[in-house]
């Protein structure tokens, strides 16, 4: 088996191909994925059938998986592994939540731009998400390069983010979207956790801009003066230019890298079809304030 990358992007994503990922990774053939994502950020593996068990072995492969799962009614859990991310319209019955269940409320908020688990003290290194069931049509996934990002911001610009730290956190994102539902032990599992705005990726050694609808705040800054810089941001980050848009196949397994890029689910009619995604997601090495620049 021979890895073979195609790119799909002039900035972001690639196609990888020639490798069945239900197997057991060689050293050699991780080291090589993990280069590829270090150049591409995205990485598409088609026609991957994988159940549970392989897509949370090829996750290992990797680094650490996250210890939790952050959600709201975490116990309603509709998958066999603990810490496998459900990112269906789905309940533990496998049946189409209801339009006013406040899962579906709190899963909307993947519609806006973000990094998963950036209000984790120590935020995620990779995403895998794997494709078992996709509706007709929509649920597009779309990825924006952060690198490219921070590149071509104007160099007074970068001076003035470059040693912002900002606080994350679920409930900012959800209040973005006029969620707030959260009871009294969400929003102390919620709280808010700080991060650097701009980072060094360790596997290019390019700086990125780390960026999340989870930010609620920029320390020493008036929250509605640091919202309006963020928006900015946010803006220029995802024009067109530097976002890849991913329509779904069956069985699809997209890998991204947390740390140098944004993502967003687009819409599709949920209260018809059923969109089964399960996400395995990996830990980074430490909180980014900790982290080399
Ligand atoms: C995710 C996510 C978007 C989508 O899995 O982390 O944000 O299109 N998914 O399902
Ligand atoms: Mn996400």
């Amino acid at each position: 088996m021979e890895l073979k990358i195609t790119p799909l992007h002039p900035h972001i994503g690639a196609r990888a191909e020639g490798v069945d990922l239900r197997q057991a990774l060689t050293p050699d053939l991780a080291r090589q994925i993990e280069a590829a994502m270090d150049r591409h950020a995205v990485l598409v593996f088609p026609g991957q059938d994988l159940n549970d068990d392989q897509q949370m072995a090829f996750g290992t492969a990797f680094g650490p998986i996250e210890g939790s799962r952050a959600t709201v009614d975490v116990h309603r859990h509709r998958l066999a592994h603990p810490l496998m991310n459900d990112i269906s319209n789905l309940d533990e019955n496998g049946e189409i939540l209801g339009p006013e269940d406040r899962r579906r409320m709190f899963n909307l908020g993947n519609r806006l731009w973000h990094t998963d688990s950036s209000f984790k003290a120590t935020p995620s290194k990779y995403s895998m998400l794997h494709a078992r069931l996709i509706p007709p049509e929509g649920g597009e996934t779309e990825f924006a390069d952060m690198r490219a990002a921070w590149d071509t911001l104007t160099p007074k610009l970068q001076e003035t983010v470059r040693d912002m730290v900002c606080e994350h956190s679920l409930l900012f994102s959800r209040a973005l979207l006029g969620f707030s539902g959260f009871n009294e032990e969400e929003r102390r599992q919620f709280a808010p956790v700080r991060q650097r705005l701009v980072r060094r990726h360790a596997g290019s050694g390019r700086r990125s801009l780390f960026l999340s609808a989870h930010i609620g705040r920029i320390e020493g800054w008036p929250v509605p003066e640091a919202m309006a810089l963020l928006r900015d941001l946010t803006e220029h980050a995802t024009q067109r230019e530097f976002v890849y848009q991913h329509r779904w196949s069956l069985h699809d397994l997209v890998v991204w890298d947390n740390r140098c890029t944004m993502h967003r689910g687009r819409p599709y009619d949920d209260k018809q079809y059923r969109r089964d995604m399960r996400r395995v997601t990996l830990s980074d090495t430490a909180p980014t304030l900790e982290q080399a620049v």
